[in-house]
């Protein structure tokens, strides 16, 4: 008897949005589950073309990643600019847009900025021609889910939606290690009999790879604020240590050796005790003003001002390595020129959202200082744009900002970088500037040579044998 062969259609889910977090997290979830395909979309053309281009030049940088898309694109994983299509083709949709902080209107300044967000949710509504879960990736302000279900229901024609909270934790740099073992995954839905059916599909996917224990459910506005709430206390930590770290210097003590000490207290724990000269990056700054601007809202300014303090003490730590930089000149700064040794947020991205290394360069170069930067993976566009957003958004005339342009130079490697330099300052911790020859580096450098460890990387007192003028964060 000729046996029926049965065809399973594969389960179909999309993301909208292939940046830093819809590109890797859809890349690993194909990955790890051969039996759904995956399309990522996006609304812009040229990213979608590079992650379907050329794997050394995907648009994220993250070590291991073009390995995953390697696997899996065009197999279970694909990147398209067919929101539409991937929306009615998909029963789940994840949205990874960007929320960034409001720079108009209420709560500028502060509030996130939902309009991607709610862009993504009409949309939904409008072409959805089936019941579907909308999965919010992106960070949100705690009670969003409500909002984005609100427009769903408005642009829809009595299509069922259900609202997951799945926030993302992964980290630039680590995320394709983070996603493949992290320490928790958080699905928050509504406790309804369909709200908890959704939960369950989700969990499902996650279930792949990530052992169930690690797989926390819990109530929609829950898993909201625990997104804000996690990136609120990591970078507590942050500001904790650098403001200790300017009682070192005033005390001699050492912040390594602080770090050190108070880290091994296990109630404490040594993760995230880093001096740094401040934290970057695209989330930190922008989650805690969102955290900030909620309590506000909710009449609860002691709390907003606690966690504001955050944020201080991190443009206070920024702008006293500015100013250490500044008062090498002693007061003779024009045409003079500061080499900086990276521009990247962190080391391992080409990300430069944020970075210190953006507001630093602002202050030198307001006083006619020459900033000639070198990055081993920021390509020179992005550091133009960056110094050009920055300058846009405090109102600087473009008259202005040409000039102020002329006072950047992109090197292409190091050594054209410190050419004819008396200061040098190592703003990110790429590791392939620990193995730099440094006794010649610096004795390369014009006199008086000054150099400035943002990050702690160097030894001081192999560096002191070198140059006296040697400054690192907290010692
Ligand atoms: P990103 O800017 O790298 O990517 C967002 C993408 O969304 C962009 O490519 C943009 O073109 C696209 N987009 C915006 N509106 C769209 C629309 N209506 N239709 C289609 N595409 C649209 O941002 P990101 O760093 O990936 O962050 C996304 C969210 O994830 C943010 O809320 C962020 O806070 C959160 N998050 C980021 C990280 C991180 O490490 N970057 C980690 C955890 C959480
Ligand atoms: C951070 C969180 O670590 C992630 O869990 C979160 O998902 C993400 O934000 C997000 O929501 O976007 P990320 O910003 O990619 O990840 O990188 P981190 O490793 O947290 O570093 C942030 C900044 O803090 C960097 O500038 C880093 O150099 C700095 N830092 C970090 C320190 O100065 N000291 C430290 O000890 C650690």
């Amino acid at each position: 008897m000729a046996t029926k062969k049965i065809t399973m259609k594969k389960q179909s889910i999309c993301c909208i949005g292939a940046g830093y977090v819809g590109g890797p997290t859809m890349a690993v979830i194909a990955l790890k589950c051969p039996d759904i395909n995956v399309t990522v979309v996006d609304k812009n053309p040229e990213k979608i073309k590079a992650w379907n281009g050329d794997l050394n030049y995907l648009p994220v940088y993250e070590p291991g990643l073009k390995e995953v898309v390697k696997k899996t694109r065009n197999k279970n994983l694909f990147f398209s600019n067919d929101v539409d299509k991937a929306i009615r083709d998909s029963e789940i949709i994840f949205v990874a847009v960007n929320t960034p902080t409001k720079t108009k209107g209420k709560g500028a300044g502060m509030a996130a900025d939902l309009k991607y967000i709610k862009e993504c949710a009409k949309n939904i509504g409008k072409v959805a021609e089936s019941d579907k879960i909308v999965v919010e990736k992106s960070t949100l302000p705690v009670r969003t889910a409500e909002k984005i279900k609100e427009i769903l229901e408005e642009n829809s024609k009595g299509i069922n939606f259900e609202v997951i909270s799945n926030p993302e934790f992964l980290a630039e740099g680590t995320a394709i290690q983070d996603l493949f073992k992290s320490d928790r995954v958080l699905i928050g839905g509504e406790q309804t009999k369909s709200g908890k059916k959704a939960i369950s599909r989700i969990v499902k996917i996650y279930e792949n790879w990530i052992p169930r224990r690690k797989i926390l459910t819990t109530n929609v506005w829950s898993a909201e604020l625990s997104k804000l709430a996690s990136n609120a206390m990591l970078a507590q930590r942050i500001s904790s240590i650098n403001s200790l770290s300017a009682i070192c210097e005033k005390t001699g003590a050492d912040i390594e050796e602080v770090s050190k000490a108070v880290g091994m207290d296990k109630r404490i724990g040594k993760y995230f005790l880093k001096a740094s000269v401040g934290f970057g990056g695209s989330c930190f700054q922008k989650d805690i003003l969102n955290l900030v601007y909620l309590s506000k809202y909710y009449g609860l300014d002691e709390v907003a001002n606690y966690w504001h303090q955050v944020v201080k003490i991190n443009n206070f730590q920024k702008d006293r390595l500015s100013e250490k930089i500044i008062n090498s000149f002693q007061g003779d700064t024009k045409s003079k020129k500061v080499s900086i040794f990276g521009w990247a947020f962190k080391k391992d991205t080409n990300d430069s959202r944020e970075s210190a290394a953006i507001h630093i360069t602002d202050k030198l170069i307001d006083e006619d200082i020459i900033v000639s930067i070198y990055d081993p993976m920021v390509e020179e566009k992005r550091i133009i744009d960056d110094m050009v957003n920055l300058w846009l958004s405090m109102n600087v005339s473009s008259n202005q900002i040409e000039l102020k342009l002329k006072n950047i130079k992109i090197e292409k490697d190091y050594s054209s970088c410190i050419n004819q330099s008396s200061c040098l300052a190592i703003i990110t911790e790429w590791d392939i500037f620990k193995s730099y020859d440094w006794k010649k580096l610096i004795n390369s450098m014009e006199q008086p040579r000054f150099l400035f460890d943002g990050r702690n990387i160097l030894n001081p007192s192999m560096i002191r044998k070198h140059t006296e003028n040697f400054y690192s964060i907290g010692r």
